[in-house]
């Protein structure tokens, strides 16, 4: 079969790779792809957000089925218009991606549905939420409502930070659209994980556990990013509270989608915090997370693309794990989440082999350079946390930049 993966960031360099060792699989393209996937997929000059270009695409390539990896793909409604034609593609509808598409949607869901998730208000008007965050003080988290690419989030310690972060979004327009209207939530503390499952209306399938690490920098500080490293299985998380997260969560909320007549199809992804009080939601997203799917895929055993078909046909999918841990680090370009310079040369990653994902490079004049904040993924599956560490952060010493930096302490605390 013709597989198609959208994207061209890391998490679909890992699709590809894992997509390429499916006997079902002949052929596959990617749109527009990056350097990483070109040695699986066959690259297509569209953009990711080209909803009609790329629906032609499928119909005229005969595809059979499609992977959509980026949110602001899945926000156009691609799967409104492929299902249209009849074609098959694994993800949610617009109205179904609103989960992520919009935050005052989602804690509005969670209220409605009574599932956890901390205190909140939504505001338009800045001089509302500056008399919120004065009454509720700080710590206190702003969220912008819309897509921001993982930067839309301040965690502020101070007043004074909030209501700056407040400002920026809804009097600078900071983040245009996405920033008009925003999310005033209580802070919690607690230890973070990411928990994918895979949904067809009321059925969920889960994934095992990740660790993201958001902060830019090491011990958790600076600015919020996409994610700077992952791992998983994530050994703080125990089997009750996966449990607790799987029924009291992840399958309340499909339900309460599906009661919404949004029917979500395709990878729910709960970012979730496990508190004193048990646990919380901190965030959704509609797709595969990253770099969470980064570590997940090279330790899952099963084929992904009958997982897939399986999940689209409403049935129960065979998902088998590698008794082996997996550990990733980002390296970023220097300046990210905010401004960087592009096209420095990147050298050394020939070597590595398998163990990096290309998450935003791109080949200039025959040399290697960096184009995305976050541009290689190196990571490493072993027996324990120490060993993939180890070898994670080896191959990170092969690879010769001046515009890269990278988090220290991924899974330091873990053997
Ligand atoms: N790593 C977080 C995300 O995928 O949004």
């Amino acid at each position: 079969m013709k597989v198609l993966i959208i994207g061209k960031g890391g998490r679909e360099n890992a699709l590809a790779w894992k997509v390429s060792t499916s006997p079902l699989v002949t052929k596959i393209y990617a749109l527009p792809g990056n350097v990483g996937m070109k040695k699986y997929c066959e690259l297509v000059k569209l953009s990711d957000e080209d909803i009609a270009a790329i629906t032609q695409f499928a119909v005229t390539n005969k595809i059979d089925l499609t992977i959509v990896g980026p949110e602001s793909t899945l926000v156009r409604g691609i799967v409104n218009h492929f299902e249209r034609l009849g074609l098959k593609i694994f993800g949610p509808t617009l109205e179904a991606a609103e989960i992520e598409g919009s935050k005052t949607f989602m804690k509005n869901l969670m209220k409605k549905y009574k599932i956890p998730t901390p205190n909140f208000q939504a505001f338009t008007d800045y001089y509302k939420a500056e008399k919120y965050i004065k009454k509720m003080g700080a710590p206190i988290v702003i969220k912008a409502d819309g897509l921001a690419a993982g930067k839309g989030v301040v965690v502020a310690f101070s007043e004074a930070q909030a209501l700056s972060a407040c400002k920026n979004a809804l009097l600078h327009g900071k983040f245009g659209e996405s920033g008009k209207q925003i999310v005033v939530e209580d802070y919690v503390v607690g230890k973070e994980f990411s928990f994918m499952v895979m949904v067809n209306g009321d059925k969920v399938y889960p994934l095992e556990l990740a660790k993201d690490f958001k902060r830019a920098y090491d011990q958790d500080k600076g600015p919020n990013t996409g994610g700077m490293g992952a791992y998983s299985p994530v050994p703080d998380i125990s089997p009750e509270q996966f449990e607790e997260a799987l029924e009291k969560i992840m399958k309340p909320t499909a339900q309460a989608l599906l009661q919404e007549g949004r029917p979500f199809k395709g990878v729910l992804y709960g970012g979730l915090i496990a508190t004193d009080k048990g646990i919380t939601v901190i965030e959704f997203n509609a797709r595969f997370g990253d770099p969470e799917i980064e570590v997940l895929l090279p330790r899952m055993k099963s084929d992904i693309v009958q997982v897939i078909l399986d999940v689209l046909a409403g049935k129960q999918p065979v998902i088998e794990w590698r008794d082996e841990v997996c550990l990733g680090v980002v390296l970023a370009s220097n300046g990210y989440p905010k401004d960087f310079v592009k096209n420095v040369i990147i050298r050394g990653t020939e070597s590595i082999g398998d163990g990096i994902f290309h998450m935003g490079t791109d080949i200039i004049n025959k040399q290697l350079v960096n184009v995305g904040g976050r541009v290689l993924f190196s990571y490493a599956l072993a027996k324990n946390f120490t060993n993939a560490r180890a070898k994670a952060y080896n191959q990170i010493e092969q690879i010769q930049s001046g515009g890269l930096f990278y988090r220290k302490d991924i899974g330091v605390h873990l053997k």
